[in-house]
């Protein structure tokens, strides 16, 4: 988000977002990726990682639903969509989506899942942020070593086959976290996606198909 709530409003994917109901800015980062990478075929089971407002929640639930018709052709498939979305912050509501209040590096958070989901899911969706000191190799540090947890949550819950869509900060350790990413998918890919700032070193890593 641009620091300057003026210059934000005038941005014409918050305009869009806000006629188009979405709660943030972001849901179009979520659809480019998937216009680009699929990313949502065959999701039914979805875990969304860093999720306030809730916006990439909105995305997924909508794919998810329409998955359950979409893909009854005989190959993989469920007839019931889940979706968890967490984050440190509160969100409000989304219909028929699980909710929690957590911090994903604490052990406890992949009991949770385990719980909620009974088993592997097709998709995990990250993209959390941490809180940025302003300092910036301090930040990139940071920010990848929640990255690496979350791969390890990923490589413990995401099915063969499954997708991961992560946010990394390019910086320091960047091509040590691509390349342990690219050891868990057979298809890997990095995107900027439309509606990512230029000046923002956010990238979005894409790993398809889990070994
Ligand atoms: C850019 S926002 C996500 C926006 C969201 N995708 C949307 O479209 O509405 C990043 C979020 O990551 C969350 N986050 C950062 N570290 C986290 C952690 N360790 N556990 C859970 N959530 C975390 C922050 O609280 C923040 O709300």
């Amino acid at each position: 988000m641009t620091k300057n709530p003026k210059e934000h409003r005038k941005d014409p994917h918050y305009k869009q977002a806000k006629r188009e109901n979405y709660r943030a800015r972001s849901a179009y980062k979520l659809l480019d990726i998937n216009k680009r990478f699929n990313v949502f075929k065959r999701a039914f089971y979805i875990l969304d990682i860093g999720a306030t407002p809730g916006s990439w929640l909105q995305v997924a639930r909508k794919f998810a639903e329409e998955n359950i018709s979409l893909y009854k052709d005989g190959f993989y498939h469920r007839d019931n969509f889940k979706i968890m979305g967490v984050d440190l912050k509160s969100v409000t509501p989304v219909e028929d989506v699980k909710i929690i209040k957590m911090d994903v590096r604490n052990p406890a958070f992949l009991e949770e899942v385990r719980s909620f989901f009974g088993g592997k899911i097709d998709l995990l969706l990250s993209d959390a942020s941490i809180k940025k000191s302003g300092i910036k190799f301090q930040d990139d540090v940071n920010q990848i070593k929640l990255c690496n947890k979350i791969l390890e949550i990923g490589n413990e819950i995401i099915r063969n086959k499954g997708a991961m869509v992560i946010k990394v900060f390019q910086g320091s350790d960047f091509d040590e976290f691509y390349a342990s990413m690219k050891n868990k998918f057979r298809l890997m890919k990095s995107y900027k996606p439309k509606g990512s700032r230029k000046n923002s070193n956010e990238i979005y890593l894409i790993g398809m198909k889990k070994i």
